[in-house]
């Protein structure tokens, strides 16, 4: 990953192959069409403080992702400047700050640009401590490339499979000596690394990654950071009862495992847990999906990913919370043995469920996960999956749908999501949906009304949640896979949704600001 460091370099002098500066929208009334933004003085001052007019003669409007190169002024010993569209420039009552979204997507989108580049430098207007940090995830979410299946894609030698990621970023404007701008490059390094992990296992071919070599990562991981890792496999599952994650991954020549991931901190008062769904891959089953509709489908297991990247992160932050990760491991594949439509399972809960639509698979394994969860009632379960196509046809690729059994709570977490540049919006539980999941056979059937697909599914798996304990649903379907191009720090692929709304959770718990 990109190596990055605070300067207190002054531009012209700096050995870099690049520095970046931003560009945003001016108010036209105040300060013309284009502005440069704080920070690039001493590049503007080489440009005789006509920077903003010459990057205008180019084209550059200062919008959001939009990037100019020019060459840099005599005298420097960088060779080019990179501007970046920051979008509008702050409202007079911001004080000139930049919304750290904003110079997250920014400082992600020159990043990009500066693939196969060695060094750059990063000179956008940072603030306080939250800009040092937002710059920094931007540079190291921005940078992110998946090429292990490129032939010589390791060789950065190699350029004919695509540029390596910029190697180094040195962000001007923080202090190296602040204990707050350390902390939060610590932070973003510590997030950023483990999100990039989780883009790496979702982008990951489901001919290598199944539910055991999935469960062997996590143990390593876990060993490397001091998490306590316990793994069920099918023996294991079958003891216990686990008729959900086990059913569905019945019909897999990988057989599924349930990865439960121990962080622990003697300062903790609360205690979190965390569940994903992790289908390695989800071919349908006997309910298969057709072609077109399976192609990405190794992406099923992005809310398992987020779930052990946001562990991780937390036990590296060394969060004063105890979390508890739960992966729901399956691969979900039609054969001799795999489940069929009409079959009834038995729950770890007790519960049983006709399986209608063998498609329907992710609310079975996290049925069971959830009731593992609830075991050790802890203050509060979020789970998050790539549940349904209905949450991306209600909220579209971009946002996620968070559900929950206590509105404060899911009000608390589409703020976390909000704070830290993801995209998420509340949606109800309505219980007039559950009747449509009765079954004239079990207690329950996997599927019910297509209308409102998204929120019938929530309501399934509340049915698994223990008695009393406070829970949120978080339906990545949608932003968990970029089938599109890359846009600010998100890249083509696995996106690592939902692992910075993790970490903020834990981190606002751990400061008791979350319930
Ligand atoms: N993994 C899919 C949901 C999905 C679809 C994720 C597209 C990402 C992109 C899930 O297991 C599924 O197949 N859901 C069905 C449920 C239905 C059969 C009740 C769906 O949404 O169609
Ligand atoms: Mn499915
Ligand atoms: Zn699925």
């Amino acid at each position: 990953m990109t190596a990055l460091t605070l300067s207190t370099a002054a531009a012209p002098g700096l050995r870099a192959d690049a520095i970046v500066i931003g560009v945003a929208k001016g108010t036209a009334s105040r300060s013309g069409n284009l502005v440069v933004a704080p920070g690039a003085e001493a590049v503007d001052k080489a440009y005789d403080g006509k920077l903003a007019g010459v990057l205008e003669t180019l084209g550059a409007s200062g919008a959001e992702g939009e990037v100019t190169k020019l060459p840099a002024p005599a005298g420097f010993k960088a060779p080019l400047v990179v501007a970046v569209g920051l979008g509008a420039e702050p409202e007079d009552d911001k004080d000139g700050a930049y919304d750290g979204e904003a110079l997250r997507k920014a400082a992600g989108v020159a990043a990009r640009a500066l693939a196969g580049s060695k060094k750059a430098a990063f000179a956008l207007p940072v603030g306080d401590a939250g800009d040092v940090g937002a710059v920094a995830e931007g540079v190291l979410l921005g940078a992110y490339a998946f090429d292990a299946y490129k032939a010589n894609g390791k060789d950065a030698k190699d350029k004919k499979n695509g540029k390596a990621p910029l190697a180094e970023a040195a962000l001007l404007g923080g202090k190296p000596r602040d204990k707050e701008h350390k902390a939060a490059i610590e932070r973003a390094t510590a997030v950023s690394e483990e999100l990039n992990r989780a883009r790496d296992l979702i982008n990951t071919p489901p001919n290598d990654l199944n539910p055991e070599s999935f469960a062997a990562i996590a143990s390593a991981a876990g060993k490397e950071h001091g998490i306590k890792v316990q793994v069920l496999d099918e023996k294991a599952l079958a003891k216990g009862g686990y008729g959900g994650i086990l059913g569905v991954g019945s019909g897999s020549a990988s057989g599924p495992r349930l990865v439960k991931l121990t962080y622990t901190n003697s300062k903790a008062d609360k205690h979190l847990a965390f569940v994903g769904k992790g289908i390695t891959y989800d071919s349908g089953g006997i309910s298969l999906k057709p072609a077109g509709h399976n192609e990405t489908m190794k992406c099923d297991m992005s809310g398992a990913a987020a779930v052990f990247a946001a562990v991780v992160a937390a036990a590296r932050l060394g969060l004063e919370v105890n979390i508890t990760g739960w992966l729901a491991l399956a691969e979900n594949m039609p054969s001799g043995s795999a489940v069929r439509p009409g079959d009834v399972l038995r729950m770890y809960s007790g519960k049983t469920v006709e399986v209608l639509n063998t498609d329907a698979e992710g609310r079975l394994v996290l049925a069971d996960a959830l009731w593992a969860a609830s075991q050790e009632t802890p203050d509060a379960i979020i789970d998050v999956a790539t549940l349904t196509g209905a949450m991306i046809l209600a909220l579209g690729n971009r946002t996620f749908g968070v559900m929950a059994n206590d509105d404060a709570f899911r009000s608390a977490i589409v703020e976390a999501a909000e704070e830290v540049g993801e995209a998420s919006w509340p949606m109800p539980l309505p219980e007039h949906l559950r009747k449509g999941m009765d079954s004239p056979t079990a207690d329950i059937a996997n599927m019910g009304e297509r209308m409102g697909g998204g929120l019938v599914a929530g309501l399934f798996l509340k049915e698994f949640v223990g008695e009393g304990i406070t829970w949120a649903h978080l339906d990545i379907a949608g932003p968990a896979f970029n089938e599109g191009g890359p846009f600010g720090y998100t890249p083509k692929g696995g996106t690592g949704s939902a692992v910075r709304t993790l970490v903020r959770l834990a981190e606002l718990t751990a400061s008791g600001d979350l319930g």
